[in-house]
């Protein structure tokens, strides 16, 4: 099975989690490009969706499912978003897409994250791809500075601004065994806008798509 089949494959095994007559999270990704795809069959179903990107909102407006600001929401019943990495305890590094900042709000404000990757994201120690981190633009050399405090090789990602305007650096060399304290220390920094680490608020069930079939790894409560 090619890359492609399996993002498939775990994006509609989410439709599972999406209640009717709930507001529905969306992440950013072409995996959960297909999970949009998916939803298509149910949008008379949902209430709305709240997306977590420009380019997410776009593609849901384009199959006409309704998308509201999370301002007008209390919040969604569950959010679906990929990951770059994801270990069995469900912490992931985020971010590849540019679209952390609103990801991470979104997934906060949901009361269940479910998250959708084929078996090539799953890795047992966080690290290997790049941590995104978006900084203010004025704070980028200082919060890079910083950076390579903690232990890593910052590099700004060329010719990307956020959707909220900011800049993205990508941090090599970290090898992350205590995400959760990596993810509190590097938000520390001032200029710091939002880190790829999402382990303080883990997923709570991983979709892992395997050639054998989709994998479901649920968190301990
Ligand atoms: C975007 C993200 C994505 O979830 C992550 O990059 C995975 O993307 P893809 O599904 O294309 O592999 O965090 O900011």
């Amino acid at each position: 099975m090619d890359a492609n089949a399996l993002k498939k494959a775990a994006a509609e095994a989410a439709l599972a989690y999406v209640e009717d007559d709930t507001i529905v999270g969306v992440g950013t990704g072409s995996t959960v490009n297909f999970f949009i795809d998916a939803l298509a069959s149910r949008r008379a179903r949902i209430t709305a969706t709240v997306a977590s990107s420009e380019a997410s909102a776009k593609r849901l407006r384009d199959l006409r499912i309704p998308v509201r600001e999370l301002n007008d929401t209390d919040g969604c019943e569950v959010y679906v978003d990929g990951a770059d990495e994801v270990t069995e305890h469900l912490a992931m590094v985020k971010g590849g897409g540019g679209a952390l900042t609103r990801e991470k709000i979104v997934a906060q404000a949901s009361r269940k994250f479910v998250c959708i990757a084929d078996a090539s994201k799953l890795v047992g120690v966080l690290g290997r791809f790049p941590l995104p981190v978006e900084v203010i633009p004025m704070a980028r050399s200082f919060v890079a500075r910083e950076l390579v405090k903690v232990g890593g090789m910052p590099e700004l990602r060329q010719g990307v601004a956020t959707d909220n305007g900011n800049l993205i650096l990508d941090v090599r060399g970290l090898t992350i065994l205590d995400p959760v304290e990596l993810e509190t220390r590097i938000n520390q920094i001032p200029g710091v806008v939002t880190n790829g680490l999402f382990a303080r608020r883990p997923a709570d069930v991983l979709l892992l798509a395997t050639p054998e079939g989709v994998k479901t790894y649920k968190r301990p409560r």
